[in-house]
Parts: structure tokens; sequence; C-alpha cells
């Protein structure tokens, strides 16, 4: 049976946060893949991006994933970690998966705050615009994100809600 539980979904759903919450419960370690990267890379998510492009990420996220040797772990993984190089097979082996589901326009709220640090968001200019970008993107990339085992409608919860939701599918699994 799989003892680690991996987090996905688009950025700014707040993966990080709620993972590392259900590690402190349920007594797991936490790893955030971006964090994992910037370590080996010595470089931040966003120097990357700007040194050596989106595709050098990408092909970092996929030889780290596929290395990774986790046991009873909470991963949480980039927004666009399941939507490249096949990925998403990798991440159902690895744990069981949880999207985080959220609606673009919450996404944008929470985003436009917090879009200095993503790479993908700089040249973003006004909220429309980000409206326009998450709804692109969500369209491409939703159609990984469904295929995680399980499927967390988070709109409008609290992050003390959305851990309730999870170790209600953590405890139906044991
Ligand atoms: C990305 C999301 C980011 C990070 C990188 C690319 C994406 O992670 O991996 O900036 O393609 O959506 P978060 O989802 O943790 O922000």
């Amino acid at each position: 049976m799989k003892n680690n539980i991996i987090l996905l979904g688009f950025m700014g759903v707040g993966k990080s946060t709620i993972g590392k919450q259900l590690a402190d419960v349920l007594e797991m370690d936490f790893k955030d893949l971006d964090d994992l990267i910037e370590k080996e890379e010595g470089q931040t998510v966003e120097g990357i991006f700007e040194l050596k492009g989106e595709t050098y990420f990408r092909s970092l996220e996929k030889s780290l994933i596929n290395s990774l040797e986790i046991n009873n772990t909470v991963l949480s993984v980039g927004g666009g970690t399941p939507c490249f190089n096949d990925n998403m097979h990798r991440l159902n082996g690895l744990g069981t998966t949880y999207y985080l589901k959220i609606s673009p326009d919450k996404l944008a709220e929470r985003l436009w705050v917090k879009r200095k640090k993503r790479p993908l968001l700089k040249d973003v200019k006004s909220i429309p615009e980000l409206e326009q970008f998450i709804d692109d993107r969500l369209r491409d990339r939703e159609k990984y994100y469904m295929m995680a085992e399980n499927i967390l409608d988070v709109n409008g919860k609290a992050s003390c809600e959305i851990l309730e939701d999870i170790l209600k599918f953590v405890k139906k699994l044991k």
C-alpha cells in the first residue's frame, strides 16, 4: 500500500500550506518539489526560469520525481508538474494523489498578490489579464489534474476544512 500523499493543483491553491498541516496532523514528513529543486540547483525557481528556461525546469521536475524515494511523506508539487512529461503516471505510482480544485475567480484573487514569485505570471499586468491566463492554463491543465485519484473541491473552504476533507479520504483508505 502506498504510504505517501501527493497534493497537486494550480499555483496558488495552497498545496504547500495544506501539505505542511497535513503532515503535522498525520505525523508524516513534508516535502515540496519546488524546494527540492531549489536545493539541488542552488537557485530559486524564478532564477532557474530566467537563466535556463522553462524546458530545463521541466526536465529537473521530471528527473527529481523519477528518482525521489519517499516514505510516509506528504509531497506537494508545482502547478505544472502533473502536466508535463507523463509525470502524472509517476505521481500516481508514488502516492495517493489529491487534486485541490478551485475556481478561476478565486485563484485570481489569491494569485494577484502573490504573482511576483511566479515566473509564469511576471508579464501579467492586470486582474482581467490574470483571469484570462488562469482560464487558458486551466483548460489545458485540468485533464492532467483530473487523473488524480481524489478530487477535492476547495472553493470557499478554510485550510482547516480542506484538511478535514483530506483526512476523511485518508481514513477511508486505512
Ligand atoms: C508553476 C508553478 C509553481 C512552480 C513554477 C511553475 C506552474 O509552483 O513550480 O513557478 O507551471 O504552474 P506552485 O504551484 O507551487 O506555485
